[in-house]
C-alpha cells in the first residue's frame, strides 16, 4: 500500500512537472515569438551543445514529425526541415540561418545514427581467413608495421611480435570481428608515427619504479608490456561502447560540421590508443593483469572528459584537419 501511494505520488509529480514544462514552453514562445528549436539555435553557437539540445527537443517533442525526424534518412534531413519548419510557421526567407543551422544539426544526429550501424555491421563480421579481402588487409596490418622484416608464411609465430596471441590472428579478432582489424590497420596506416612507437614501447619489460634491488628481489624481469595488437581490439571494444552509449556525441557533434563518418570513429580509436598508452604508463602497472583495472580506470576518465559539451577528443595527428567548431 505505501509502495503503490508512493508511486501514485511520482506519478502525479511527474505528471505535474510534465505540465508545467509544457505551459512554461508555451508562454516562452508567446513572449518571445520563437519556438524552442529556434532558441537553442540562437543561444548556442554550433557543436554538439546545440545539437544535443536540438536531439533532445525533437525526441521528447509531442508532434510526431518533429520526433521521428532524428530517425530520418540522411538524403531526406532537407525535406524534414522544410517540414519542420512549415509545422512551426517559421518562414525560410526571413529565417535562412535556422533552416541551415538545424539541417547541420540534424545532419549529425541522423549522421550518428548511420555511423552507429556501419560499425556495428563491421563488428559483427566474422573474421574469415577464406575472404581474400580480409587476408590482404591482415597481411597489409603485418607490413605496415613491420616493412623491413618479411612474414615467413601466414600462419607464424612472427605475429607474436605485433602482439597477437598465437600463429594465426584470426581467432584473436573474435570479439570485435573485422571492425578491430578496420581501427588497428587505420592507426598503422594514418598515424604511423605514433602506432610504430605504441608498438615499440609496448614490447619494452616494463620499467617500474621500484629500485633494481627490489625489482631483482621480487624476479620480476620477466614483467612484459602488453600485446598490441590484443589491447586494440580491446581498445576498439571501448571506443565501441562509447559509440552505443552516446558518450561519443559530444566528441563527434563537436568535430564533424555535418555527418560524422567511419574516419571518424577511427580517428578517435587512434586517440584513444594514444592516451590509453600514456595512461598505462603513467600508472605504472607490475604486470598484464593490471588491464582491467587501469581499462576501468581510463574508460570512466574518458566518460567524464565527454560529460563536459565543449570536449573533443582530438587526434594529435589531425586537429588541424578536423573542422572544429565551438571550442
Ligand atoms: C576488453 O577488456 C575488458 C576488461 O578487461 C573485457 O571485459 C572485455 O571483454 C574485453 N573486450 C574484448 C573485445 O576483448
Amino acid at each position: 500500500m505505501k509502495h503503490f501511494l508512493r508511486v501514485l505520488t511520482q506519478f502525479f509529480v511527474f505528471l505535474y512537472c510534465k505540465c508545467l514544462w509544457r505551459t512554461l514552453k508555451f508562454m516562452t514562445r508567446k513572449v518571445t515569438g520563437r519556438c524552442e528549436l529556434q532558441r537553442i539555435c540562437y543561444n548556442n553557437k554550433p557543436g554538439a551543445r546545440r545539437t544535443l539540445k536540438i536531439e533532445s527537443s525533437l525526441q521528447f517533442s509531442k508532434s510526431e514529425l518533429l520526433q521521428s525526424a532524428v530517425s530520418v534518412p540522411p538524403d531526406s534531413v532537407e525535406k524534414a526541415i522544410d517540414d519542420i519548419m512549415t509545422l512551426k510557421r517559421i518562414n525560410h526567407d526571413s529565417n535562412p540561418q535556422l533552416g541551415i543551422s538545424l539541417q547541420a544539426s540534424l545532419l549529425q544526429i541522423v549522421g550518428y545514427r548511420n555511423l552507429l550501424m556501419e560499425v556495428e555491421k563491421l563488428r559483427r563480421e566474422p573474421y574469415d581467413s577464406e575472404n581474400s579481402e580480409h587476408e590482404e588487409m591482415l597481411l597489409k596490418l603485418w607490413k605496415t608495421l613491420r616493412p623491413d622484416t618479411p612474414l615467413t608464411g601466414r600462419v607464424s609465430k612472427q605475429w607474436c611480435e605485433i602482439g597477437f596471441q598465437g600463429s594465426d590472428p584470426k581467432t584473436d579478432f573474435r570479439g570485435m570481428g573485422l571492425l578491430g582489424l578496420h581501427n588497428l590497420l587505420y592507426f598503422a596506416e594514418h598515424d604511423k608515427t605514433t602506432a610504430l612507437q605504441v608498438l615499440h614501447d609496448s614490447l619494452q619489460p616494463r620499467q617500474s619504479k621500484m629500485s633494481k634491488v627490489e625489482w631483482e628481489k621480487k624476479k620480476l624481469d620477466k614483467a612484459i608490456g602488453y600485446s598490441f595488437a590484443i589491447v586494440g581490439i580491446n581498445i576498439t571494444d571501448l571506443a565501441y561502447s562509447l559509440l552505443v552509449s552516446g558518450a561519443m556525441k559530444t566528441h563527434l557533434y563537436n568535430v564533424a560540421p555535418e555527418m560524422p563518418s567511419l574516419m571518424h570513429f577511427q580517428q578517435t580509436f587512434c586517440y584513444l590508443m594514444h592516451e590509453f598508452h600514456k595512461f598505462w604508463i603513467e600508472q605504472d602497472p607490475c604486470d598484464i593483469m593490471e588491464f582491467n583495472r587501469i581499462r576501468n580506470k581510463f574508460h570512466r576518465r574518458v566518460l567524464k572528459q565527454l560529460n563536459n559539451p565543449n570536449m573533443a577528443l582530438c587526434p594529435h595527428f589531425s586537429a588541424s584537419d578536423l573542422h572544429l567548431v565551438n571550442l
